[in-house]
């Protein structure tokens, strides 16, 4: 009845369905009961109050009914919770971490992303944890959320009934860009999902653009010249900064030694007008080196 993007949406309109026929159903039968009496025991036509006791078949009609209902609410909830706490074996695993504000996504063969690319038709196993606070993944159209708690990996499934763009939020509140913790699901035919997969990593400087995606950076920072909640990283490289040094305001030329810095320390010059909310990323040396080198080359 209602369109469904994935197989797991299909069984949660099931459910959503019956609950909400059910309830109507019952709503209209009492309502009509209500004014029916309304009219048959009104005191002009029944100026004697009737004692009405012991209706047996009554009792049983209304014994019967409503426990076959709750009964069936519980069956749908107790099977469809079942299949979705099973992911099949031949899912294909993907790890999804959420940090303040950003998603990022691991493939089998260590490949990252800021999107959630999966082929159409293939189960997909979701392994999800946090590197700071706690969040929720959701996917609306697909009607499967789950927490991403620091410390601990859960589990989502779904198969992707057809190809598309859905929404990924966040829908646990977990600080200032909470409502900027976004994504994009990109359903993939299976050719095009592996020969993504597949595919080698880009020219030379594509790296640390790579690396500013799936550590999520690019959460609170642009390559376009748009504000976010950070300062966009467009023109940035050996630019003049305004910036806070403990409590101060000075003016300092955006090189490299302060890049490197702003990742390492990012409370140490906080640029004027920005909150200073940046967290520290575990980042290496060589991942530094990327993501400085491809900052010169957005200059
Ligand atoms: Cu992450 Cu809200």
């Amino acid at each position: 009845m209602f369109h469904a993007a994935s197989n797991i949406a299909a069984k949660v309109n099931e459910a959503f369905i019956f609950v909400t026929a059910a309830c109507v159903v019952l709503l209209v039968a009492v309502t009509i009961t209500m004014i029916f009496f309304l009219f048959r025991y009104n005191r002009k036509k029944n100026p004697v109050p009737s004692d009405i006791r012991e209706n047996t078949p009554l009792e049983i009609l209304w014994t019967v009914v409503p426990t076959i209902l709750v009964l069936g609410m519980f069956y749908f909830g107790w099977v469809n919770f079942g299949y979705i706490r099973n992911p099949p074996r031949d899912a294909i695993e993907i790890g999804v971490i959420g940090r303040q504000w950003s998603w990022a996504f691991t493939y089998a063969n260590g490949k990252q992303s800021d999107v959630l690319n999966v082929p159409v038709g293939r189960p997909v196993e979701l392994v999800l944890t946090s590197a700071d606070v706690i969040h929720s993944f959701f996917i609306p159209a697909y009607r499967v959320k789950e927490d991403c708690v620091p410390g601990m990996k859960t589990h989502m499934w779904f198969t992707a009934n057809e190809l598309g763009t859905y929404d990924i939020f966040c829908t646990e509140y977990c600080g200032l860009a909470h409502s900027h913790m976004r994504s994009t699901l990109n359903v993939m035919q299976v050719g095009d999902f592996e020969n993504w997969y597949e595919a080698e990593a880009a020219a030379p400087g594509a790296e640390g653009l790579k690396l500013l995606q799936s550590k999520g950076c690019l959460g609170c920072h642009t390559t376009d010249g748009t504000k976010k909640v950070g300062p966009t990283f467009k023109g940035l490289y050996d630019s003049m900064v305004t910036v806070i040094t403990n409590g101060k305001e000075r003016t300092i030329r955006a090189d490299e030694e302060y890049i490197r810095r702003s990742v390492l320390d990012p409370g140490a010059d906080v640029v004027k007008g920005y909150p200073n909310i940046m967290p520290t990323l575990p980042v290496t040396g060589k991942e530094l080196d990327e993501i400085v080198e491809y900052l010169d080359r957005l200059k």
